[in-house]
């Protein structure tokens, strides 16, 4: 059984999403409602932490957030373990971390984020921190758990955008190249891409060919088709880069001009971009954030420490952070999602 009074400390870090205050509701009204702990919020991820930037969460201050987009308390990517120079001559962040556990008497720490968030709170939990991690990202590539909250959101608005592109696409008779984020892995792109009827899906788990995607359009020009939609992971390979490093180079612009070159059909470029990580959260995300939010808070309760709250199917387990530390999930080429869209005539630009 859990501590009498626990003073439980939460932070949001990593790149934001809709839901994030939805999660932080959840862990800090079941922490304070079910179990009378006490609960602070620090600013802007490990930032706060080392920082000893924070605020109390009450009752009040959770009061009118389900629905709000962004996270109340701010995010940041700073990353404790990230070895500078300044290291050997002043306290590392680590250890001013772990004095600043201590200076407040914290007796767990909630760590809200995606991949690298979950790598530096398992980093904390081998250092004694109590440690409980919450999988949040619009990517949707977190190991170990079936779904994160965010990307239900973000599947939803480029789900919208790619339909407003059907109607511009069809008045132009026009090839729409979108690029949709994701990181290095295809999750989101795969589901807007079904969702908002793409014909061409590209992600960074199937190798494409542009001699494939050209031929692919110019068989559905040639067949009458009006117009195309292409969606685009913001991590597909590029000849002239690696996979993996999504915010350097539009892919979106290279795939519409290898297009245009090879067919000479009219083609045009959209990026969606960070509207894909704002506004409000859709219902499944504010009830899975809501979900890990009051799960993570009896993990706490419990002292299950130096785990992820995840999603296996619809149960809600707690699994090692270890086993998701430094790991990012990506589609299995036999993904029904994949041979399913297949059936119905998607390319993912490997075969006609
Ligand atoms: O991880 C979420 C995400 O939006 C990715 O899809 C995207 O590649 C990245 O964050 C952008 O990072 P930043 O917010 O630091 O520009």
């Amino acid at each position: 059984m859990g501590r009498a009074r626990m003073k439980i400390g939460v932070l949001t870090a990593g790149g934001d999403c809709p839901g994030l205050n939805a999660a932080i509701r959840g862990v800090g009204k079941t922490a304070v409602l079910k179990y009378g702990h006490e609960i602070i919020g620090f600013s802007s991820g490990f930032l706060g932490l080392i920082r000893k930037e924070y605020r109390q969460l009450d009752e009040l201050a959770l009061s009118g957030i389900l629905t709000v987009g962004g996270t109340i308390l701010g995010s940041s990517r700073e990353k404790p373990f990230k070895h500078t120079e300044y290291d050997d001559y002043i306290k590392s962040k680590p250890e001013i971390i772990q004095e600043n556990y201590r200076k407040l008497s914290l007796d767990g720490l909630v760590c809200i984020g995606g991949n690298g968030t979950q790598k530096t709170a398992y980093r904390l939990s081998k250092l004694g921190l109590n440690v409980v991690g919450i999988p949040k990202t619009i990517d949707n590539d977190v190991w170990g758990t079936d779904l994160t909250f965010g990307f239900d959101s973000a599947v939803s608005i480029a789900a919208e955008a790619i339909d407003r592109l059907h109607s511009t696409a069809n008045s132009h008779k026009r090839i729409m190249v979108v690029e949709v984020m994701g990181h290095t892995a295809g999750w989101l792109a795969l589901h807007a891409g079904l969702a908002g009827g793409g014909d061409i899906i590209l992600i960074p788990e199937i190798e494409y060919s542009t001699k494939v995607i050209a031929e692919y359009l110019t068989r559905r020009f040639e067949e009458g088709k009006p117009y195309s939609i292409v969606v685009v992971a913001e991590g597909i390979t590029l000849p002239n880069k690696k996979n993996g490093s999504p915010r350097n180079v539009p892919v979106s612009a290279y795939i519409a001009n290898q297009i245009l070159k090879r067919t000479g059909l009219e083609t045009r470029g959209t990026i969606l971009g960070y509207i894909q990580r704002g506004g409000s959260p859709t219902a499944r995300d504010r009830i899975v954030a809501t979900e890990f939010g009051a799960y993570a808070a009896e993990m706490i309760h419990r002292g299950e420490y130096g785990k992820m709250a995840a999603y296996k199917g619809y149960k809600l387990v707690g699994i090692p952070l270890s086993d998701v530390a430094g790991k990012t999930k990506t589609i299995p080429r036999g993904h029904t999602l994949i041979l399913h869209a297949r059936s119905l005539g998607t390319c993912f630009g490997d075969s006609l």
